[in-house]
């Protein structure tokens, strides 16, 4: 079997003339991933297109193997969905009752739709409150009603679309937490799209970065980070101007950040740092390391992608 479960050919979507997604092809490998990208940069726009609740204006794209336009019931039976939008639940519904239901729009047998309704809310951890009614639940529980809905016909893949949105930090963690299991315990493969980039640094390893409807990048994290801005911050007493100018003569990447000088991270950097120091007597107070984190990546690629235009 391929390791991608999702590959996009050119896929644009446009709404009249509006752009939604544009020319965009992506391999998505098996395991999990995060869409990521700021308010309106396609995510949505793309899942609904792989769902086939929107026509592609363009392109194609195959799922676990299947064709979107020609074969999309298989592609739907394999994914489950939680929107990004609150589901309008009916306040007088049980929980269980909701979740059986949906299992039957998915094609389950009454009885098998309400084992598995149950055990998918055991699951989320609302065993307990399945049978109270859904008017009656937080934010953070219908979240997880509608994570359970998602998995009610034992779905290959499941694509939450900011799952996290409106929850506090204990629901948000829960959240994540759930997600990330799904993949790691019931062997899943999990899609987690958010313009939160701890969400999706705490979820998965593989990011795509979405932008106006177009990829920036895709890449495992610890790829797209690494060698990107990895610094080693120093702090020095006397010729700070001298220091610098020093390193940047031998060819570091220096730059003063909070209070810091950053140096690039290469080859035997901390060496040059103390020969610097030694040339320009100086005397280092500070010597630590920063690893770039995905939030370092993004503000890079959008400024790169705002100096390109
Ligand atoms: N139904 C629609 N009609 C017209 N334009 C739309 C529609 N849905 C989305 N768009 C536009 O398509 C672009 C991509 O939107 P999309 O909702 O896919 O982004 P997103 O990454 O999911 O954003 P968010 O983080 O806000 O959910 C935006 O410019 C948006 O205004
Ligand atoms: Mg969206």
């Amino acid at each position: 079997m391929s390791t991608e479960i999702i590959t996009t050919n050119q896929l644009s979507k446009f709404y009249g003339s509006i752009r939604g997604i544009h020319e965009v092809s992506i391999k998505v490998p098996a395991g999990g991933v995060g869409f990521l990208g700021p308010n309106g940069a396609g995510k949505t726009t793309l899942i609904r297109t792989l769902l086939g609740i929107l026509r592609p204006t363009k392109g194609t794209a195959n799922v676990l193997g299947y064709d979107i336009k020609s074969r999309i019931n298989e592609v739907r039976d394999r994914i489950g969905y939680i929107p990004e939008f609150n589901t309008s639940f009916i306040p007088d519904m049980t929980a269980m009752k909701f979740v059986a239901f949906c299992g039957r729009m998915n094609g389950l047998a009454h009885s098998e739709s309400k084992q598995r309704a149950s055990d998918s809310l055991y699951y989320v951890g609302l065993g307990e409150e399945r049978y109270r009614k859904l008017g009656t639940f937080s934010l953070g529980m219908k979240q997880k009603v509608k994570l359970a809905s998602a998995l009610v016909h034992d779905p290959e893949i499941i694509i939450a679309d900011e799952p996290t949105n409106g929850l506090d930090p204990t629901g948000r963690n829960q959240m994540l937490e759930l997600i990330r299991n799904l993949q790691t315990d019931q062997g899943k493969h999990v899609i987690l799209s958010s313009h939160l980039l701890r969400d999706v640094e705490q979820t998965t390893d593989y990011a795509i970065v979405f932008s106006e409807g177009e990829i920036l990048a895709q890449g495992n994290i610890k790829q797209l980070t690494s060698g990107r801005r990895s610094s080693i911050s120093v702090k020095v007493k006397f010729n700070e101007e001298h220091f610098l100018n020093n390193l940047k003569d031998k060819g570091f990447e220096v730059w003063e950040e909070g209070g810091f000088i950053e140096v690039k991270r290469v080859n035997d950097t901390e060496n040059a740092i103390f020969r610097a120091a030694n040339e320009t007597s100086t005397e280092i107070r500070y010597l630590g390391s920063r690893s770039s984190t995905l939030e370092d990546v993004f503000v890079d690629l959008f400024r790169n992608k705002e100096g390109i235009q």
